[in-house]
């Protein structure tokens, strides 16, 4: 039968997203409602061993690379087992987390220990008052301390997720970039991206070319390097520098027509498009008792449905999607 990870526009997706839970540590004001999301009642969220079930399903059919992601993954308690497990699967070889950093720098070491072995980082701010205006808490400094931390363990490169809001940490650019001079970090600047609840507006959208502009007034040889047909990233380099930067261009310059990802929520729901609001539960029929074959015919369904784009900015604004914190990027 034909691969269940090929869409009707030729794309492979090799690389699965896993919601491992809607809580997190943190208030981001561009993922989370002020005030905060309804949580689903946790007898209908994924357990640890529906998650390995189905993930195994995903690795036999193709899916070399899952991340883990949230909320915050690393709030969950079987984190580490949940590690241990995914990396076991023969045929995947990246078993990655996009984290906030709070409580990374304890776990690591235990984490890499289970075969986590790429890590990216959220930190919008070089400025503590300004990380708790962002993200409506505390934790500046933890965050910091974990991206050191995973230096220091040798994760290369440690990617840093700074999503640019006008107004807001724009006027930070230059100093991030300034970062990749010493560290081995890749600093990407992500476009703010519209999502239920985070108040988008297109006045607090830094586009691309203007980032780029203002990378290019302070740094001399600014070279733009080969990017991988399915990154997010488009990846430069400055003379010099040990770390690279990037530009996650989602609004104005969209890159689905190299998509690799899915996404399994920590509900159970199966998306294929990060800003398709059309999701599936695999939770149901995995819970009806079915088999792998059922399975695979609904996920295969739905990656069939796939769009061979998302529909443009304005209309993303405008259609209902998840709050991004049910999501996880
Ligand atoms: P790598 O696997 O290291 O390339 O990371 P990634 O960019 O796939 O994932 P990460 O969780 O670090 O996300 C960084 C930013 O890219 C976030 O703002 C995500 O929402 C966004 N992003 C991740 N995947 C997609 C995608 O499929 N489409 C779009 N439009 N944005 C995405
Ligand atoms: N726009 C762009 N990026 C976002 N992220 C969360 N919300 C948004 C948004 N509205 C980023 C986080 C994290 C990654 C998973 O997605 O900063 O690094
Ligand atoms: Fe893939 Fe959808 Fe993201 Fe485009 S918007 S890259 S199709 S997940």
């Amino acid at each position: 039968s034909a691969n269940m990870l090929i869409d009707s526009f030729g794309r492979f997706h090799n690389y699965l997203r896993i919601s491992l839970t809607e809580r997190c540590n943190l208030r981001c004001q561009y993922c989370m409602p002020a005030d905060g999301i309804e949580l689903t009642p946790s007898p209908e969220l994924l357990t640890h061993d529906e998650i390995i079930r189905l993930a195994d399903l995903f690795v036999s059919e193709g899916v070399d690379k899952i991340r883990l992601t949230g909320g915050e993954p690393t709030i969950r308690k079987d984190i580490e087992e949940i590690c241990l497990h995914l990396s076991n699967l023969k045929g995947l070889k990246t078993l990655a987390m996009t984290t906030n950093g709070i409580v990374l720098a304890k776990k690591l070491p235990k984490l890499k220990e289970c075969g986590l072995n790429a890590i990216n980082i959220s930190l919008d701010t070089l400025v503590p008052a300004k990380f708790e205006f962002m993200t409506r808490r505390k934790g500046h400094g933890r965050a910091i301390e974990s991206i050191n931390a995973a230096i220091e363990l040798g994760y290369n490169p440690v990617k840093v997720n700074c999503v640019v809001m006008r107004g807001i940490n724009d006027d930070e650019i230059g100093d991030f970039v300034e970062l990749t001079r010493e560290k081995p970090i890749n600093v990407r600047f992500i476009e703010f991206m519209p999502f239920h609840g985070n108040v988008w507006n297109i006045k607090k959208l830094v586009p691309y070319a203007e980032m780029l502009d203002r990378v290019q007034q302070r740094f001399k040889d600014v070279k733009r390097l080969q990017d991988h047909t399915t990154d997010t990233a488009k990846n430069f380099k400055i003379d010099g520098h040990c770390g690279t930067v990037s530009f996650i261009t989602s609004m104005t310059e969209h890159f689905c027509s190299g998509c690799n990802r899915l996404r399994l929520l920590a509900d159970g729901n199966f998306k294929v498009c990060l800003f398709g609001p059309s999701e599936v539960s695999l939770r149901d029929p995995l819970r009806a008792g079915h088999d792998d074959l059922v399975l695979k015919e609904i996920i295969g369904a739905a990656v069939k449905r796939k769009k061979a784009a998302h529909a443009g900015m304005f209309d993303i604004a405008k259609t209902a999607n998840r709050p991004m914190i049910h999501i996880g990027g």
